[in-house]
C-alpha cells in the first residue's frame, strides 16, 4: 500500500511578498483557486493509497488544518516544533507509518509542486513501485532543461526496471558542474519525489545517520496528541541535526533509483517559474487582479489590492500587496531571495 508523505514545512521566501513566514508557498493559490498544498492532496486521487501524514510546521498548524478540511480530504497532520528539514520530516513520517506494524511504501511529495498531467505522474508512481518494493529508494527525475544550480542532479547508470540505477547524486551543483552535467548527458534533475520503503528508508539513516534517527525515534515515542495534531517531543526533535534527504541519504546511498517523470512538474521556484507556468495573453503576459497593461510585454502583474497600470515596459514582475511592492525585471526573479534576507537583516 502506498502511505503518501506530504512535506509542507519549508518557510518559503522566494515568492516575496506573497509568501512570507506566515504564509510560505505551499499555503498560496497561486495557480487555482486551489492552494499548491490543495493541489497537492487532490494529485493522490486515483492512486491507491492510505490518508496522507501531512508534516509541517506547528507554526502553520491551523492554516494547514483549514486547507485540509477546505479540500475534503482526511490525513494525519504532525507538527514539527522547528524545521529540521526534510531527512528527519521523512524518518518521523516513516516511523508513524511503521507504528501499525505494516511496512508501506511512502510517497514523499513536497507541498509546493505543480503538476500538470496528472496521469503521466501516476504512471510514473506506478513504475516505481516495483523499485520501492525491492528496496531502492527511488527519485522521479526530470529531464533539465538549463544548468540550474538550485536542484539534485543524477547521473543515470544502468537500466533497472522501468528507470535507472543511480550512478551520483549531486545535490545542488555549483554553475560550472552543472554545466558540465548536462554536457555529459543521460543526466535528470530530481523533481524532489521519492518513493520509499519505510524500512529501507530508516535502515538507510541507520547506516548514515545514526544520530539523527535515534532522535527522530525519541520524538515519536514521545510525541502527544493535541487537538487533531500530533506533536512531536521537542526536546527530541530539536536534538537532531537540520539536514535534507538529499545530502544526508541520496547523496550517499547505493541502493537508489530514479525513473523518469514527464509530467510538466514546476517547482514553481520564482517568479518567472510562476509566469511560465500560468497561460499568458497574445502578449506574453500574466495579469492576476486588477492590472491594466499597456504596450507591456512578456510580464507578470500581480494586483491584490490597488489598481496596478504599467505601460511600454518589458520582462517585468510587478507584486502589489497591502504592504509591499515588488518591481524587478523576470531575469532577476531568482535573486529575490537575497533581497528578502537583506530586508529582514534591515527590518
Ligand atoms: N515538514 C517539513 N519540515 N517540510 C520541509 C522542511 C521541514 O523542515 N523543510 C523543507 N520542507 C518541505 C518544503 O516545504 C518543500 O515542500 C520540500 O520540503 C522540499 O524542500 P525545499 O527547501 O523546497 O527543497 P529545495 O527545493 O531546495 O530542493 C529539493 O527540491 C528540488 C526540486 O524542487 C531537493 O530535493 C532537490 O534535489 C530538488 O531538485
Ligand atoms: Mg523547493
Amino acid at each position: 500500500m502506498i502511505q503518501p508523505v506530504i512535506l509542507s514545512g519549508g518557510s518559503g521566501t522566494r515568492l516575496w511578498p506573497l509568501s512570507r513566514e506566515q504564509m510560505p508557498k505551499q499555503f498560496l493559490r497561486l495557480t487555482s483557486s486551489q492552494s499548491l498544498l490543495q493541489q497537492t492532496l487532490a494529485r493522490l486521487e486515483g492512486l491507491e493509497s492510505l490518508p496522507p501524514i501531512l508534516m509541517g510546521h506547528h507554526a502553520h498548524r491551523f492554516l494547514m488544518a483549514e486547507q485540509l478540511r477546505e479540500s475534503g480530504y482526511a490525513g494525519l497532520l504532525v507538527l514539527e516544533p522547528e524545521g529540521r528539514n526534510t531527512a528527519p520530516a521523512i524518518a518521523c513520517a516513516a516511523l508513524i507509518a511503521r507504528q501499525t506494524g505494516d511496512d508501506p511504501l511512502l510517497l514523499v511529495l513536497p507541498a509546493d509542486h505543480v503538476i500538470g498531467d496528472l496521469n503521466a505522474f501516476h504512471s510514473s508512481v506506478h513504475n516505481a513501485v516495483p523499485l520501492a518494493e525491492a528496496g531502492y529508494l527511488v527519485t522521479f527525475g526530470v529531464v533539465p532543461s538549463y544548468p540550474e544550480t538550485g536542484y539534485g542532479y543524477i547521473a543515470c547508470g544502468s537500466t533497472l526496471g522501468g528507470g535507472h540505477h543511480i550512478a551520483s547524486f549531486i545535490e545542488k551543483p555549483c554553475a560550472e558542474r552543472a554545466r558540465k552535467m548536462l554536457e555529459a548527458g543521460n543526466t535528470l534533475w530530481n523533481s524532489g519525489m521519492f518513493l520509499l520503503r519505510a524500512s529501507s528508508y530508516l535502515e538507510q539513516l541507520e547506516a548514515l545517520q545514526p544520530a539523527m534517527l535515534s532522535a527522530c525515534e525519541a520524538a515519536v515515542l514521545q510525541s502527544h496528541r493535541d487537538l487533531d495534531f500530533l506533536r512531536l517531543s521537542e526536546e527530541a526533535f530539536l536534538s537532531c541535526s537540520s539536514e535534507s534527504i538529499d545530502y544526508a541519504v541520496m547523496e550517499h546511498c547505493e541502493h537508489a533509483a530514479v525513473v523518469p517523470l514527464d509530467a510538466q512538474w514546476s517547482d514553481i521556484g520564482s517568479f518567472d517559474a510562476l509566469w511560465a507556468t500560468l497561460p499568458t495573453d497574445a502578449a506574453g503576459n500574466v495579469v492576476q487582479g486588477d492590472g491594466v497593461l499597456r504596450d507591456t510585454h512578456r510580464s507578470l502583474v500581480i494586483a491584490e489590492h490597488r489598481l496596478v497600470a504599467t505601460l511600454g515596459v518589458e520582462d517585468l514582475v510587478v507584486v502589489e500587496t497591502p504592504d509591499s511592492v515588488l518591481v524587478a525585471h523576470r531575469d532577476y526573479a531568482q535573486q529575490v531571495k537575497h533581497l528578502v534576507a537583506t530586508l529582514s537583516e534591515a527590518g
